[in-house]
Protein backbone atom coordinates (compact mmCIF):
# COMPACT_ATOMS: atom_id res chain seq x y z
CA UNK A 1 0.00 0.00 0.00
CA UNK A 2 2.13 2.38 0.71
CA UNK A 3 3.63 2.44 -3.03
CA UNK A 4 0.02 2.39 -4.33
CA UNK A 5 -0.75 4.37 -6.81
CA UNK A 6 -4.82 4.27 -5.65
CA UNK A 7 -3.27 5.46 -1.96
CA UNK A 8 -1.06 7.99 -3.35
CA UNK A 9 -2.29 11.32 -2.25
CA UNK A 10 -3.29 13.45 -5.00
CA UNK A 11 -2.45 17.53 -4.88
CA UNK A 12 -4.45 19.92 -6.96
CA UNK A 13 -3.53 23.64 -6.75
CA UNK A 14 -5.65 24.47 -3.91
CA UNK A 15 -6.28 21.04 -1.76
CA UNK A 16 -4.41 17.51 -1.34
CA UNK A 17 -6.73 14.66 -1.10
CA UNK A 18 -5.53 11.42 0.89
CA UNK A 19 -5.56 9.23 -1.92
CA UNK A 20 -7.37 8.65 -5.41
CA UNK A 21 -10.70 7.45 -4.55
CA UNK A 22 -13.46 10.07 -4.46
CA UNK A 23 -17.04 9.02 -3.90
CA UNK A 24 -19.24 10.83 -6.90
CA UNK A 25 -22.20 12.45 -6.24
CA UNK A 26 -25.38 9.70 -4.95
CA UNK A 27 -27.99 10.07 -2.21
CA UNK A 28 -31.15 9.79 -2.13
CA UNK A 29 -33.98 12.25 -0.95
CA UNK A 30 -32.92 12.47 2.81
CA UNK A 31 -33.39 16.01 3.41
CA UNK A 32 -36.74 17.77 4.23
CA UNK A 33 -38.99 19.71 1.41
CA UNK A 34 -37.42 22.78 1.57
CA UNK A 35 -34.40 22.24 1.14
CA UNK A 36 -32.95 22.52 4.25
CA UNK A 37 -30.57 19.49 5.58
CA UNK A 38 -30.84 16.65 7.69
CA UNK A 39 -28.63 13.98 10.36
CA UNK A 40 -29.53 11.35 7.63
CA UNK A 41 -27.63 13.18 5.10
CA UNK A 42 -24.67 13.73 7.36
CA UNK A 43 -24.89 9.89 8.51
CA UNK A 44 -25.20 8.96 4.71
CA UNK A 45 -21.50 11.11 3.83
CA UNK A 46 -19.85 9.96 7.07
CA UNK A 47 -20.95 5.93 6.24
CA UNK A 48 -18.73 6.31 3.55
CA UNK A 49 -15.81 8.68 4.83
CA UNK A 50 -15.56 6.50 7.90
CA UNK A 51 -14.54 3.56 5.15
CA UNK A 52 -11.48 4.67 3.63
CA UNK A 53 -12.75 6.80 0.87
CA UNK A 54 -10.06 10.18 0.19
CA UNK A 55 -13.12 12.76 -0.54
CA UNK A 56 -16.88 12.82 -1.01
CA UNK A 57 -18.32 14.89 -3.13
CA UNK A 58 -21.62 15.81 -2.37
CA UNK A 59 -24.75 14.76 -4.41
CA UNK A 60 -26.26 17.95 -6.46
CA UNK A 61 -26.93 21.03 -4.27
CA UNK A 62 -29.46 23.22 -5.84
CA UNK A 63 -27.75 27.01 -5.90
CA UNK A 64 -31.67 28.34 -6.08
CA UNK A 65 -35.05 26.71 -5.37
CA UNK A 66 -35.84 26.98 -9.56
CA UNK A 67 -33.33 25.30 -10.10
CA UNK A 68 -33.78 21.92 -7.73
CA UNK A 69 -34.16 18.58 -9.79
CA UNK A 70 -35.99 16.63 -7.12
CA UNK A 71 -37.37 17.95 -3.54
CA UNK A 72 -36.01 16.53 -0.35
CA UNK A 73 -32.32 17.31 -1.38
CA UNK A 74 -29.96 20.02 0.98
CA UNK A 75 -29.63 22.89 -0.67
CA UNK A 76 -26.90 25.97 -0.94
CA UNK A 77 -29.21 29.03 -2.22
CA UNK A 78 -29.29 30.86 1.09
CA UNK A 79 -26.88 32.29 4.25
CA UNK A 80 -28.92 30.48 6.63
CA UNK A 81 -27.84 26.65 5.25
CA UNK A 82 -24.40 27.36 6.00
CA UNK A 83 -24.66 25.68 9.68
CA UNK A 84 -25.64 22.58 8.52
CA UNK A 85 -23.17 22.17 5.82
CA UNK A 86 -20.52 23.18 8.69
CA UNK A 87 -21.39 20.21 10.86
CA UNK A 88 -21.68 18.36 7.45
CA UNK A 89 -17.67 19.21 6.83
CA UNK A 90 -16.97 18.67 10.58
CA UNK A 91 -18.15 14.98 10.73
CA UNK A 92 -16.65 13.98 7.53
CA UNK A 93 -13.34 15.69 8.20
CA UNK A 94 -13.52 13.70 11.64
CA UNK A 95 -12.44 10.47 9.00
CA UNK A 96 -9.39 12.59 7.53
CA UNK A 97 -11.82 12.79 4.29
CA UNK A 98 -12.06 16.09 2.53
CA UNK A 99 -15.38 17.08 1.24
CA UNK A 100 -16.50 18.94 -1.80
CA UNK A 101 -19.93 20.54 -2.47
CA UNK A 102 -21.32 19.76 -5.77
CA UNK A 103 -23.00 23.48 -6.83
CA UNK A 104 -26.00 22.64 -9.37
CA UNK A 105 -29.01 24.04 -10.97
CA UNK A 106 -31.29 21.45 -13.14
CA UNK A 107 -32.55 23.94 -15.90
CA UNK A 108 -35.20 22.49 -17.22
CA UNK A 109 -34.39 18.44 -16.15
CA UNK A 110 -35.90 17.80 -13.20
CA UNK A 111 -37.24 14.95 -11.89
CA UNK A 112 -39.66 16.47 -9.70
CA UNK A 113 -39.93 20.42 -9.81
CA UNK A 114 -41.81 20.61 -6.55
CA UNK A 115 -44.55 22.48 -5.26
CA UNK A 116 -42.65 26.60 -6.01
CA UNK A 117 -42.27 26.54 -9.34
CA UNK A 118 -44.40 24.87 -12.21
CA UNK A 119 -42.01 25.35 -15.25
CA UNK A 120 -38.55 25.17 -15.36
CA UNK A 121 -35.70 27.39 -17.01
CA UNK A 122 -33.59 26.68 -19.76
CA UNK A 123 -31.20 27.80 -22.19
CA UNK A 124 -34.29 26.91 -24.88
CA UNK A 125 -38.00 27.32 -24.39
CA UNK A 126 -38.16 23.43 -26.40
CA UNK A 127 -39.66 20.74 -23.39
CA UNK A 128 -37.41 17.93 -22.21
CA UNK A 129 -38.13 15.34 -24.91
CA UNK A 130 -38.29 12.10 -23.05
CA UNK A 131 -40.29 13.51 -20.15
CA UNK A 132 -41.66 16.40 -21.73
CA UNK A 133 -40.75 18.37 -18.85
CA UNK A 134 -41.40 22.22 -19.90
CA UNK A 135 -39.61 25.49 -19.32
CA UNK A 136 -38.87 28.96 -20.09
CA UNK A 137 -35.81 30.48 -21.67
CA UNK A 138 -33.94 32.46 -19.59
CA UNK A 139 -33.47 36.37 -20.30
CA UNK A 140 -29.84 37.53 -20.43
CA UNK A 141 -30.60 39.58 -16.79
CA UNK A 142 -31.76 36.12 -15.54
CA UNK A 143 -28.80 34.19 -16.44
CA UNK A 144 -26.82 37.05 -14.81
CA UNK A 145 -28.70 36.34 -11.54
CA UNK A 146 -28.04 32.32 -11.71
CA UNK A 147 -24.31 32.90 -12.68
CA UNK A 148 -24.29 35.22 -8.85
CA UNK A 149 -26.39 32.13 -7.15
CA UNK A 150 -23.62 29.85 -8.53
CA UNK A 151 -20.85 32.22 -6.78
CA UNK A 152 -22.51 32.70 -3.57
CA UNK A 153 -23.21 29.21 -3.36
CA UNK A 154 -19.61 28.87 -3.80
CA UNK A 155 -18.68 31.09 -1.36
CA UNK A 156 -21.25 29.39 1.43
CA UNK A 157 -18.90 26.35 0.99
CA UNK A 158 -16.24 28.13 1.56
CA UNK A 159 -17.44 29.48 4.80
CA UNK A 160 -19.04 26.38 5.86
CA UNK A 161 -15.45 24.90 5.90
CA UNK A 162 -15.50 22.74 2.38
CA UNK A 163 -12.96 21.63 0.87
CA UNK A 164 -13.96 22.65 -2.17
CA UNK A 165 -17.08 23.20 -4.75
CA UNK A 166 -17.79 20.89 -8.46
CA UNK A 167 -19.89 23.00 -10.75
CA UNK A 168 -22.36 20.31 -12.16
CA UNK A 169 -21.72 21.38 -15.61
CA UNK A 170 -22.78 17.62 -17.34
CA UNK A 171 -25.32 14.88 -17.50
CA UNK A 172 -28.01 17.54 -19.04
CA UNK A 173 -28.39 19.85 -16.22
CA UNK A 174 -28.94 23.93 -16.86
CA UNK A 175 -25.48 24.27 -18.13
CA UNK A 176 -25.11 21.75 -20.32
CA UNK A 177 -28.37 23.16 -21.73
CA UNK A 178 -26.09 26.14 -22.69
CA UNK A 179 -23.35 24.18 -23.68
CA UNK A 180 -25.03 21.54 -25.87
CA UNK A 181 -25.41 22.40 -29.39
CA UNK A 182 -28.11 19.66 -29.58
CA UNK A 183 -30.15 21.76 -26.88
CA UNK A 184 -29.50 25.33 -27.26
CA UNK A 185 -31.17 26.99 -29.59
CA UNK A 186 -30.60 30.93 -28.73
CA UNK A 187 -29.76 33.34 -31.49
CA UNK A 188 -27.97 35.86 -28.84
CA UNK A 189 -24.46 35.97 -27.03
CA UNK A 190 -25.56 32.52 -24.99
CA UNK A 191 -25.88 30.10 -28.27
CA UNK A 192 -24.45 29.75 -31.84
CA UNK A 193 -21.07 29.11 -31.97
CA UNK A 194 -19.40 26.89 -29.40
CA UNK A 195 -18.08 30.28 -27.53
CA UNK A 196 -21.22 31.28 -27.43
CA UNK A 197 -22.49 28.21 -25.95
CA UNK A 198 -19.52 28.31 -23.26
CA UNK A 199 -19.98 31.85 -22.16
CA UNK A 200 -22.44 30.88 -19.16
CA UNK A 201 -20.18 28.21 -18.12
CA UNK A 202 -17.46 30.47 -17.91
CA UNK A 203 -18.79 33.05 -16.39
CA UNK A 204 -19.86 31.06 -13.85
CA UNK A 205 -16.16 30.36 -13.16
CA UNK A 206 -15.05 33.27 -12.94
CA UNK A 207 -17.61 34.54 -11.10
CA UNK A 208 -16.98 32.01 -8.54
CA UNK A 209 -13.25 32.76 -8.66
CA UNK A 210 -13.92 36.31 -7.93
CA UNK A 211 -16.06 35.56 -4.92
CA UNK A 212 -14.09 32.70 -3.46
CA UNK A 213 -10.76 34.31 -4.63
CA UNK A 214 -7.58 32.39 -6.09
CA UNK A 215 -7.02 30.02 -3.07
CA UNK A 216 -10.22 27.68 -3.10
CA UNK A 217 -10.52 24.41 -4.41
CA UNK A 218 -12.98 24.73 -7.91
CA UNK A 219 -13.94 21.40 -10.33
CA UNK A 220 -15.90 21.26 -12.87
CA UNK A 221 -17.54 18.21 -13.86
CA UNK A 222 -18.63 17.82 -17.56
CA UNK A 223 -19.99 15.36 -20.35
CA UNK A 224 -17.08 15.08 -22.68
CA UNK A 225 -19.28 13.26 -24.98
CA UNK A 226 -23.04 14.25 -25.36
CA UNK A 227 -24.66 11.47 -27.27
CA UNK A 228 -27.76 13.12 -27.23
CA UNK A 229 -29.69 10.94 -29.44
CA UNK A 230 -28.35 7.62 -27.78
CA UNK A 231 -31.99 6.83 -26.39
CA UNK A 232 -34.30 9.17 -29.28
CA UNK A 233 -32.38 8.87 -32.77
CA UNK A 234 -33.89 11.85 -34.02
CA UNK A 235 -32.02 14.17 -31.47
CA UNK A 236 -29.34 15.90 -32.37
CA UNK A 237 -25.97 14.42 -31.75
CA UNK A 238 -24.52 16.90 -29.23
CA UNK A 239 -21.09 18.44 -28.28
CA UNK A 240 -18.01 15.81 -29.50
CA UNK A 241 -15.13 14.85 -27.48
CA UNK A 242 -13.27 17.39 -29.34
CA UNK A 243 -15.75 20.40 -28.69
CA UNK A 244 -15.51 19.81 -24.90
CA UNK A 245 -11.70 19.44 -24.85
CA UNK A 246 -12.27 23.24 -26.53
CA UNK A 247 -14.44 24.34 -23.64
CA UNK A 248 -12.63 22.52 -21.17
CA UNK A 249 -9.40 24.51 -21.76
CA UNK A 250 -10.99 27.97 -21.98
CA UNK A 251 -12.67 26.49 -18.41
CA UNK A 252 -9.20 25.63 -17.38
CA UNK A 253 -7.62 29.25 -18.29
CA UNK A 254 -11.24 30.69 -16.18
CA UNK A 255 -9.67 29.10 -12.87
CA UNK A 256 -10.16 25.55 -12.75
CA UNK A 257 -8.54 23.45 -10.28
CA UNK A 258 -9.71 19.81 -11.97
CA UNK A 259 -11.67 18.37 -14.10
CA UNK A 260 -14.54 15.47 -13.31
CA UNK A 261 -15.28 13.78 -16.40
CA UNK A 262 -19.02 11.77 -17.28
CA UNK A 263 -21.05 11.68 -20.21
CA UNK A 264 -24.33 12.17 -21.53
CA UNK A 265 -26.30 14.94 -22.29
CA UNK A 266 -29.17 13.48 -20.23
CA UNK A 267 -29.72 12.06 -16.68
CA UNK A 268 -30.26 8.77 -16.68
CA UNK A 269 -28.32 7.99 -20.11
CA UNK A 270 -27.45 4.81 -21.24
CA UNK A 271 -23.23 5.45 -20.66
CA UNK A 272 -24.11 7.26 -17.10
CA UNK A 273 -24.79 5.47 -14.63
CA UNK A 274 -24.11 2.93 -17.59
CA UNK A 275 -25.85 -0.51 -17.59
CA UNK A 276 -29.24 -2.98 -17.90
CA UNK A 277 -32.44 -1.10 -16.73
CA UNK A 278 -35.42 -3.19 -14.89
CA UNK A 279 -38.73 -2.71 -15.98
CA UNK A 280 -40.32 -3.84 -13.14
CA UNK A 281 -38.37 -1.71 -10.73
CA UNK A 282 -39.06 1.68 -12.92
CA UNK A 283 -42.77 0.77 -13.33
CA UNK A 284 -42.39 0.28 -9.27
CA UNK A 285 -41.34 4.05 -9.36
CA UNK A 286 -41.89 6.16 -12.06
CA UNK A 287 -45.81 6.61 -11.50
CA UNK A 288 -44.34 9.17 -8.78
CA UNK A 289 -43.41 11.79 -11.99
CA UNK A 290 -46.21 11.06 -13.94
CA UNK A 291 -47.46 14.47 -13.88
CA UNK A 292 -44.16 16.17 -14.32
CA UNK A 293 -44.08 16.11 -17.85
CA UNK A 294 -46.08 16.19 -21.00
CA UNK A 295 -44.67 12.75 -22.00
CA UNK A 296 -44.83 10.93 -18.41
CA UNK A 297 -48.21 9.13 -18.73
CA UNK A 298 -46.88 7.82 -22.27
CA UNK A 299 -43.90 6.82 -20.91
CA UNK A 300 -45.25 4.88 -17.71
CA UNK A 301 -47.67 3.01 -19.90
CA UNK A 302 -44.98 1.80 -22.34
CA UNK A 303 -42.84 1.10 -19.60
CA UNK A 304 -45.77 -1.13 -18.55
CA UNK A 305 -46.87 -2.66 -22.05
CA UNK A 306 -45.08 -4.97 -24.31
CA UNK A 307 -43.44 -4.87 -27.00
CA UNK A 308 -42.96 -0.59 -26.17
CA UNK A 309 -40.77 -1.49 -23.20
CA UNK A 310 -38.64 -3.68 -24.94
CA UNK A 311 -37.87 -2.22 -27.37
CA UNK A 312 -36.97 0.63 -24.78
CA UNK A 313 -34.72 -1.80 -22.66
CA UNK A 314 -33.14 -2.97 -25.96
CA UNK A 315 -32.62 0.69 -26.69
CA UNK A 316 -31.01 1.55 -23.74
CA UNK A 317 -29.02 -1.08 -22.86
CA UNK A 318 -27.21 -1.33 -26.21
CA UNK A 319 -24.49 0.90 -25.69
CA UNK A 320 -23.43 -0.68 -22.03
CA UNK A 321 -23.27 -3.95 -24.17
CA UNK A 322 -21.25 -2.68 -27.02
CA UNK A 323 -18.57 -0.84 -24.56
CA UNK A 324 -17.58 -1.81 -20.55
CA UNK A 325 -19.69 -0.29 -17.81
CA UNK A 326 -16.17 0.08 -16.32
CA UNK A 327 -14.02 2.47 -17.24
CA UNK A 328 -16.63 3.72 -20.05
CA UNK A 329 -15.45 7.59 -19.94
CA UNK A 330 -11.83 6.10 -19.64
CA UNK A 331 -11.18 7.26 -23.26
CA UNK A 332 -12.31 10.37 -23.07
CA UNK A 333 -10.76 11.61 -19.40
CA UNK A 334 -7.47 10.53 -21.26
CA UNK A 335 -7.84 12.87 -24.05
CA UNK A 336 -8.79 15.28 -21.79
CA UNK A 337 -5.76 15.15 -19.59
CA UNK A 338 -3.55 15.65 -22.23
CA UNK A 339 -5.50 18.36 -22.89
CA UNK A 340 -5.23 20.32 -19.27
CA UNK A 341 -2.29 20.47 -16.85
CA UNK A 342 -4.72 20.22 -14.02
CA UNK A 343 -5.73 17.08 -12.32
CA UNK A 344 -8.49 15.29 -14.27
CA UNK A 345 -10.51 12.21 -12.31
CA UNK A 346 -12.99 10.23 -14.46
CA UNK A 347 -16.81 8.64 -13.30
CA UNK A 348 -18.25 5.33 -14.51
CA UNK A 349 -18.37 1.58 -13.44
CA UNK A 350 -14.96 1.35 -11.03
CA UNK A 351 -14.53 -1.17 -8.76
CA UNK A 352 -11.80 -3.29 -10.01
CA UNK A 353 -8.39 -2.07 -8.20
CA UNK A 354 -6.13 -3.12 -10.75
CA UNK A 355 -8.40 -1.21 -13.51
CA UNK A 356 -7.99 2.23 -11.82
CA UNK A 357 -4.35 1.63 -10.78
CA UNK A 358 -3.32 0.77 -14.41
CA UNK A 359 -5.26 4.18 -15.55
CA UNK A 360 -3.60 6.04 -12.57
CA UNK A 361 -0.04 4.14 -13.38
CA UNK A 362 0.15 4.84 -16.96
CA UNK A 363 -1.01 9.20 -16.34
CA UNK A 364 -4.23 8.89 -18.28
CA UNK A 365 -5.89 9.81 -15.14
CA UNK A 366 -5.15 11.32 -11.80
CA UNK A 367 -8.09 9.24 -9.39
CA UNK A 368 -11.47 7.93 -9.96
CA UNK A 369 -14.93 8.42 -8.62
CA UNK A 370 -17.05 6.09 -7.76
CA UNK A 371 -21.02 6.09 -7.45
CA UNK A 372 -23.36 2.66 -7.36
CA UNK A 373 -19.83 0.88 -6.60
CA UNK A 374 -19.58 1.86 -3.33
CA UNK A 375 -23.04 1.98 -2.41
CA UNK A 376 -22.49 -1.77 -3.42
CA UNK A 377 -19.63 -2.07 -1.16
CA UNK A 378 -19.27 0.54 0.74
CA UNK A 379 -15.78 -0.42 2.35
CA UNK A 380 -14.29 -0.96 -1.19
CA UNK A 381 -10.99 1.32 0.06
CA UNK A 382 -10.71 -0.73 2.55
CA UNK A 383 -10.83 -4.37 0.30
CA UNK A 384 -8.12 -2.54 -2.14
CA UNK A 385 -6.15 -1.34 1.08
CA UNK A 386 -5.96 -4.94 2.22
CA UNK A 387 -5.03 -6.33 -1.58
CA UNK A 388 -8.38 -7.69 -2.64
CA UNK A 389 -8.61 -6.63 -6.50
CA UNK A 390 -12.26 -6.63 -6.99
CA UNK A 391 -15.50 -7.25 -4.69
CA UNK A 392 -16.50 -10.41 -4.16
CA UNK A 393 -20.22 -9.51 -4.53
CA UNK A 394 -19.50 -6.89 -6.97
CA UNK A 395 -21.96 -3.90 -8.63
CA UNK A 396 -23.97 -5.43 -10.98
CA UNK A 397 -24.68 -2.29 -12.69
CA UNK A 398 -28.31 -3.04 -12.71
CA UNK A 399 -29.63 0.45 -11.78
CA UNK A 400 -32.17 -0.71 -9.24
CA UNK A 401 -30.50 1.83 -7.16
CA UNK A 402 -31.40 4.20 -9.60
CA UNK A 403 -34.95 3.92 -10.41
CA UNK A 404 -35.51 3.08 -6.48
CA UNK A 405 -34.63 6.63 -5.37
CA UNK A 406 -37.68 8.07 -6.35
CA UNK A 407 -39.28 6.45 -4.16
CA UNK A 408 -37.85 4.55 -2.21
CA UNK A 409 -34.75 4.70 0.40
CA UNK A 410 -31.58 4.49 -1.55
CA UNK A 411 -29.69 1.65 -1.40
CA UNK A 412 -28.64 -1.31 -3.75
CA UNK A 413 -31.51 -3.23 -4.84
CA UNK A 414 -29.99 -6.23 -6.42
CA UNK A 415 -31.34 -9.38 -4.17
CA UNK A 416 -28.66 -11.35 -5.99
CA UNK A 417 -26.09 -9.62 -4.07
CA UNK A 418 -27.77 -10.80 -0.62
CA UNK A 419 -28.46 -13.69 0.76
CA UNK A 420 -32.01 -12.59 1.58
CA UNK A 421 -34.47 -10.27 0.72
CA UNK A 422 -34.59 -9.45 4.14
CA UNK A 423 -30.62 -8.84 4.30
CA UNK A 424 -30.92 -6.37 1.51
CA UNK A 425 -33.72 -4.56 3.27
CA UNK A 426 -31.95 -4.51 6.13
CA UNK A 427 -28.57 -2.94 4.86
CA UNK A 428 -30.74 -0.38 2.80
CA UNK A 429 -32.34 0.34 6.30
CA UNK A 430 -28.80 0.70 7.73
CA UNK A 431 -28.30 4.37 7.61
CA UNK A 432 -31.21 5.12 9.54
CA UNK A 433 -29.56 3.30 12.60
CA UNK A 434 -26.83 5.85 11.91
CA UNK A 435 -29.06 8.59 12.18
CA UNK A 436 -29.62 9.31 16.04
CA UNK A 437 -25.38 9.80 16.51
CA UNK A 438 -26.23 13.21 15.17
CA UNK A 439 -29.80 14.18 16.35
C1 LIG B 1 -28.97 7.39 -7.38
C2 LIG B 1 -27.95 8.19 -8.11
C3 LIG B 1 -27.90 9.56 -7.89
C4 LIG B 1 -26.93 10.33 -8.57
N1 LIG B 1 -26.88 11.69 -8.33
C5 LIG B 1 -25.96 12.44 -8.97
C6 LIG B 1 -25.84 13.83 -8.72
O1 LIG B 1 -26.54 14.39 -7.88
N2 LIG B 1 -24.89 14.52 -9.40
C7 LIG B 1 -24.07 13.92 -10.32
O2 LIG B 1 -23.21 14.60 -10.93
N3 LIG B 1 -24.14 12.61 -10.57
C8 LIG B 1 -25.06 11.86 -9.91
N4 LIG B 1 -25.10 10.51 -10.15
C9 LIG B 1 -24.11 9.92 -11.06
C10 LIG B 1 -22.94 9.36 -10.25
O3 LIG B 1 -22.33 10.33 -9.45
C11 LIG B 1 -21.86 8.73 -11.16
O4 LIG B 1 -21.23 9.74 -11.92
C12 LIG B 1 -22.45 7.65 -12.06
O5 LIG B 1 -23.39 6.86 -11.36
C13 LIG B 1 -21.36 6.73 -12.66
O6 LIG B 1 -20.58 6.16 -11.65
P1 LIG B 1 -20.82 4.63 -11.08
O7 LIG B 1 -20.76 3.74 -12.27
O8 LIG B 1 -19.70 4.45 -10.11
O9 LIG B 1 -22.17 4.64 -10.45
C14 LIG B 1 -26.04 9.72 -9.47
C15 LIG B 1 -26.09 8.34 -9.67
C16 LIG B 1 -27.03 7.57 -9.00
C17 LIG B 1 -27.04 6.09 -9.23
S1 LIG C 1 -28.74 -1.76 -7.25
FE1 LIG C 1 -26.78 -2.42 -6.38
S2 LIG C 1 -25.86 -3.78 -7.90
FE2 LIG C 1 -27.49 -2.62 -8.93
S3 LIG C 1 -26.42 -0.86 -9.79
FE3 LIG C 1 -27.22 -0.21 -7.82
S4 LIG C 1 -25.52 -0.58 -6.39
FE4 LIG C 1 -25.06 -1.72 -8.27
Amino acid sequence: MPTDPIFQPLHFRNLTVKNRLFRSSLSGRFDHYDGSGTPLRIAWDVKFARNGIGTIISSNSPVDPRGLIIPNYASIDRDDRIPFWRELAKRVHEHDCAYIVQIAHSGRQRDSGGIEFKKGVSSTSKPEPIHGLECEKLTVPQIQEIVQKFADAARRAREAGMDGVEVHGCNGYLITQFLSSAINDRDDDYGGSLENRARFALEIVRAIRREVGDDFHLQFKISAVEDYDAVLPWLGKGNTLEESIRVIKWLEEAGVDGFHVSSGASFPHPRNPAGTMSLKDIVGTYDSIISSGKHTFRNYLAFRTFPFNRVFKWQWERLAKRMKVEGINLEDARAVKKAVSVPVIVTGGFQTASVIRNAISNGWVDGVSMARTLLANPDLPQMFAEGVDRPPRPCTYCNKCLVNFLENPIGCYEESRYPSRETMIEEIFSVYRLEPEFG
